[in-house]
């Protein structure tokens, strides 16, 4: 298998800070067991999110200093405009301040109670974001995406019988649009191949139903294509790309993941009516249409991270990477994920750490420990994320997958970081039975694990 060595160098430094184990102790005990609640300062490798963390190029800072801050028109605009068409071609580009607002934008104008919005799987700003409009969010992954050991080159595919099934039972007329989240962030990073893509689209279009694609890491999705899917091999990134968005009507995006910048995000469509509708309500909640939430600079950073991230040789260092840590990993006998996703690692929590049920937020508990004895930061995504109350019956209904995920941030960390981390979570595995489970003390109504207080269960 081949990890190839980092196209860049480095031209600023930023200092980390190393942590005492009793320090770290009392921060988690401070934090109530929840890691977004520790000062990022005390983390050592956060690797809590891919989002917003990237490091900019020489030529995305140069490109701040020719900000145009006008208020309308912006020369900056025009250029993140021209971008966005060239490689996504949707013809109306609405910039936004991040991925999730271009979603509420987008519900609020389609979606109304009592709709169904289908998706591969996901991501839990959209799935709240579709629950708050009074809507059904359904989940229509493959089989094969959901079981953690088997091994499938697009995991992140949509169930095509799923979905005709669903759009059967609702029917067309109450399902606004179908999405598909590329690559599939909640099911492990995994790619969706161009064939289940023009197959989902052309279903969909049957029933006169529009495609959106949630685009946060389309190029990382783009180049398991081109490694993975025959046909693909000889193309270009760019004209992947260009294919892939042709199968359909618009999507999200947030650029804090392959727009390879701290902040910044859209919404591109072809339907005019629904643009026009945002574009109203934008004006409202973020700005106006030329600069939508974001100072000029960002969105000249955005046009050139988005021309940087289709470079092949930064996508084969940045697929091998977070890879090459995988690897690591299993070479430890430490359970996983797999295969490997473009943007994370996700450790299986529950074989990790099976002593602990899941009521007891085993995936949350493996987070503690990973801060705990090592200073990394990770993320939970299993019981605390997504589990659910039936407001009917008061049943919980928990998610199938347990998962911890090491969301490696573009450009920041060297293989030396990754070998460190990979070491450091072989030695908690082989003393896991130490790990304890977790009750919920604080919670809030929606996306409740960003803000929950926990402690330990004895
Ligand atoms: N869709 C997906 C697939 C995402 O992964 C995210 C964000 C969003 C939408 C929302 O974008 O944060 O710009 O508002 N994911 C981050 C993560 C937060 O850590 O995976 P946003």
């Amino acid at each position: 298998m081949e990890f190839p060595s980092e196209p860049f160098k480095i031209k600023v430094v930023e200092r980390l800070q190393k942590t005492s184990r009793e320090e770290r102790d009392r921060l988690i005990r401070e934090a109530g067991y929840n890691v977004f609640r520790i000062p990022a300062e005390k983390i050592y490798i956060d690797l809590l999110t891919d989002s917003g963390t990237s490091a900019m190029s020489d030529n995305q800072w140069a490109g701040l200093m020719l900000g145009d801050e006008s208020y309308a028109g912006s020369r900056n605009f025009f250029h993140f405009e021209e971008t966005v068409r060239s490689i996504f071609g949707f013809q109306y580009v609405i910039p936004t301040h991040q991925g999730r607002v271009a979603e509420n934008l987008l519900f609020s104008v389609t979606v109304k109670k009592g709709d169904v919005v289908p998706n591969n799987i996901h991501f839990d700003t959209t799935r709240a974001n579709v629950e708050y409009h009074g809507a059904l969010a359904l989940d229509q992954v493959i089989d094969k995406g959901l079981d953690p050991h088997e091994i499938h080159p697009f995991k992140g595919n949509m169930d095509l019988d799923k979905l005709e099934r669903t759009i059967k039972e609702y029917g067309p007329e109450r399902i606004p649009l179908v999405m598909l989240t590329i690559t599939n962030n909640s099911g492990g990073g995994q790619p969706v191949s161009m064939e289940n893509i023009r197959k989902t689209s052309e279903l969909v279009h049957r029933y006169g139903i529009p495609l959106i694609f949630d685009a946060c890491r389309f190029a990382e999705n783009c180049y398991f294509i081109k490694e993975r899917e025959p046909g693909y091999q000889n193309k270009s990134i760019l004209e992947i790309a260009r294919e892939l968005f042709s199968y359909g009507d618009g999507c999200t995006m947030s650029a804090k993941k392959d727009g390879l910048v701290n902040i910044g995000g859209f919404l591109a469509l072809n339907n005019r009516d629904w643009a026009e509708k945002v574009t109203n309500l934008l004006i409202l909640v973020e700005g106006f249409p030329t600069y939508g939430g974001l100072a000029g600079r960002d969105l000249e950073a955005i046009a050139r991270g988005l021309k940087e991230v289709l470079d092949e040789d930064y996508l084969a260092f940045r697929i091998g990477q977070v890879r090459y840590l995988g690897e690591m990993l299993k070479d430890a006998g430490v359970p996983i994920l797999e295969p490997v996703g473009g943007h994370a690692v996700y450790l299986n929590a529950r074989e990790f750490v099976p002593h602990i049920p899941q009521e007891q937020f085993p995936a949350q508990a493996l987070t503690v420990a990973l801060y705990r004895e090592a200073g990394i930061r990770a993320v939970e995504i299993g019981s605390l994320m997504f589990a659910q109350k039936d407001p009917e019956t008061g049943e919980v209904r928990y998610p199938k997958l347990e998962l911890v995920r090491l969301a490696i941030p573009r450009r920041v960390y060297t293989t030396q970081h990754m070998i460190y981390v990979a070491e450091s979570i072989a030695k908690i595995y082989q003393k896991r039975d130490e790990i304890k489970g977790l009750r919920i003390v604080y919670e809030a109504p929606y996306l409740r694990h960003f803000t929950a207080k926990l402690e330990e269960v004895d």
